[in-house]
């Protein structure tokens, strides 16, 4: 390799190794006289699925084709250890893949996100997956090009993994899931440490993008056809706050012209063209009066918020470290409700955490009924090596665990169907994402609630906001029938 030409820079560095890449794998092409395929499986949350986008992008540029079949030619799995079984889920694959490459010559192995920064999973890898040729973690995806070289160039296992990021880079290619919709990342990392939570500590420290950064990339977004838009990160709410991080110790310091969340939202709003804004998650502790009043004043942010309550005993959420009470939360909802009476509330909760009794839980339940929750993600507590939770006493038994999820699931399917029903006979804007996957004469699409609509369409409509009345309510979602403008 001639290492006087290479790059410095980013991004120009890595569009020098898609080039090169795109070399090797044309060679590749020619030799085996068919085109060479790519398969990326994701696990876990938005930022993943959306970190996936740029995996695929960059896959693009090298010269590979997208298949959905992990029988592909270069097959990634990015990962995620938020509960054990998102862990388990990778070893499952794995095994299943080791006889594919033993078939094909051409085939590459490579895992990355969130699982790649534990280091007794490296160490499984390294010993026991001696198949697996490249292994990278969650701060350095945009080098994906220059580790397939080096793989490539070398026919050696590549495997890197950063303790942080050390720059945040822009402007790579990515490959979008619908023409129409996508993830902006705002900031990257978690700060919080909620006692039970794995993911500062894979994720690193909270950092924010450039506000001019995050609205460049939108309006190219929307000239390239994207109508919706959701942005991303693990607390929203504390966007734009500049941390330092000397010592080892997290202080906010001052930032003259620091960008608020809401002020942000309301930059994003401006840009001509766009028409949803979605943003995901929200921490209860940071949000603000400030929100409230943008969301409620601006037609283009979606009339639905996420926001995880994770148990509803103040005395859990203490032990969690959540830094909020059960009132306190419940002010917040009552608050959000009185500004926008329509809107749809979803959120999370953990069942099981240690130490949690039956008086606890029946707050859960408790904080469940007064909210009445559009929709509920409920989560049996999964102890995570290293987080402050998995060393804390009482830990509960799977008995009865198990009993009170049971318990919990029953009654936000309950409350979320009933939920659902009151936007039976409306008249929606919905957004179409796709053909029905059961009967082609239907399309599906979400309305600004995240509610989703089938009725009678055809793949003309992909991508279009079009007005349907709900006509019948199916427990979670709806069956709709399209109403001509002019009606
Ligand atoms: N940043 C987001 C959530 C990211 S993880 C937030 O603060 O809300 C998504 C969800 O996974 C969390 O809201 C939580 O409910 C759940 N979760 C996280 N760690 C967990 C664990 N150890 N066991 C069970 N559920 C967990
Ligand atoms: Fe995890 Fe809490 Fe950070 Fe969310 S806010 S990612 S739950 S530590
Ligand atoms: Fe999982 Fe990482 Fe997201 S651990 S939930 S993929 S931030």
């Amino acid at each position: 390799m001639d290492f006087n030409n290479i790059p410095e820079l980013e991004p120009d560095r890595q569009y020098y190794f898609m080039n090169k890449c795109k070399e090797l794998i044309l060679d590749k092409k020619t030799e085996a006289n068919r085109t060479l395929t790519y398969c990326v499986t994701t696990f876990g949350c938005q930022m993943n699925a959306h970190d996936s986008e740029k995996l695929k992008g960059i896959l693009e540029a090298m010269g590979y084709e997208e298949v959905e079949d992990e029988k592909a030619d270069f097959v990634i799995f990015n990962t995620c250890t938020v509960r054990e079984n998102a862990n388990k889920k990778l070893y499952g694959h794995l095994g299943h893949i080791k006889n594919l490459k033993s078939k094909n010559p051409h085939m590459i192995i490579a895992l990355c996100g969130c699982m790649m920064q534990e280091d007794h999973v490296v160490e499984t890898i390294k010993k026991k997956y001696s198949y697996v040729d490249i292994v990278f973690g969650t701060h350095n995806i945009y080098k994906l090009a220059e580790l397939v070289y080096m793989n490539l160039s070398t026919n050696k296992r590549v495997i890197e993994v950063l303790e942080k990021s050390d720059t945040s880079v822009e402007n790579l290619p990515t490959k979008r899931k619908y023409a129409f919709k996508t993830g902006v990342n705002i900031m990257f990392g978690c700060n919080n440490f909620c006692s039970y939570c794995i993911v500062p500590y894979v994720r690193g420290r909270e950092k924010s993008r450039k506000p001019e950064d995050i609205i460049a990339e939108i309006k190219s977004l929307v000239a390239n056809g994207v109508k919706e838009i959701m942005l991303l990160g693990q607390n929203v709410n504390s966007y734009g706050k500049v941390f330092d991080y000397t010592d080892g110790k997290i202080e906010q310091v001052a930032s003259e012209d620091m960008v608020t969340f809401p002020k942000l939202l309301s930059m994003v709003c401006q840009v001509d063209g766009l028409e949803r804004i979605r943003f995901m998650t929200s921490h209860p502790k940071d949000l603000s009066d400030e929100l409230i009043e943008v969301m409620a004043k601006e037609p283009k942010i979606c009339k639905h918020l996420h926001l995880p309550v994770q148990s509803g005993s103040t005395d859990i959420l203490t032990k969690m470290n959540r830094r909020y009470t059960k009132e306190q939360y419940l002010q917040l909802v009552d608050k959000i409700k009185k500004a926008m009476p329509d809107i749809s509330l979803t959120t999370d909760i953990i069942v099981g955490f240690p130490g949690e009794t039956e008086e606890d839980f029946l707050d859960t339940m408790d904080i469940v009924e007064k909210v009445r929750y559009d929709q509920a993600f409920t989560f049996i507590y999964s102890k995570r090596t290293g987080t402050p939770a998995a060393i804390m006493p009482n830990q509960i038994s799977d008995e009865v665990v198990k009993d009170r999820f049971g318990r919990l699931l029953n009654k936000v399917n309950e409350i979320s169907s009933e939920r659902t029903k009151r936007f039976e006979g409306s008249i929606k804007d919905v957004l179409v994402e796709e053909l029905n996957h059961q009967d082609k004469k239907l399309v599906t699409g979400r309305t600004e609630e995240n509610v989703t609509v089938h009725f009678e369409g055809d793949s003309s409509l992909i991508g279009e906001n079009v007005k349907v009345k709900l006509l019948q309510c199916r427990g979670f979602y709806f069956i709709g029938e399209r109403i001509k403008e002019d009606e």
